[in-house]
């Protein structure tokens, strides 16, 4: 059965299966921080407020205790994080 991520502030949506967490926020236009996307530098991570999800490489980068790194990690269950510095969307262009 797909996962539910929820978001803080209150959008959920449930992500395609071969995206990581990363890329699944980003599908639905959700402003998240990054640079290496590989578990080196850090600057994705977001709190986990619920649920589990499943690392698909060792991240290298020091995680503090509640936070994951999107960028290398699945859902392994519905999931309620929160963005720090808050949800924003992406403007699209018209
Ligand atoms: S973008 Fe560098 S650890 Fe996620």
């Amino acid at each position: 059965m797909a996962n539910i991520i929820k978001i803080m502030e209150g959008f959920s949506f449930i992500p395609r299966s071969e995206l990581n967490l990363l890329e699944a926020l980003e599908s639905q236009k959700v402003e998240v921080e990054y640079q290496c996307r590989e578990g080196f530098c850090g600057s994705c991570q977001v709190q986990l407020l619920e649920g589990e999800v499943e690392y698909t490489s060792e991240p290298i980068a020091f995680i503090p205790e509640g936070r994951i790194l999107p960028c290398c990690c699945h859902a392994k269950s519905d999931l309620t994080i929160e963005i720090p510095g808050g949800c924003r969307m992406k403007k699209t262009s018209q």
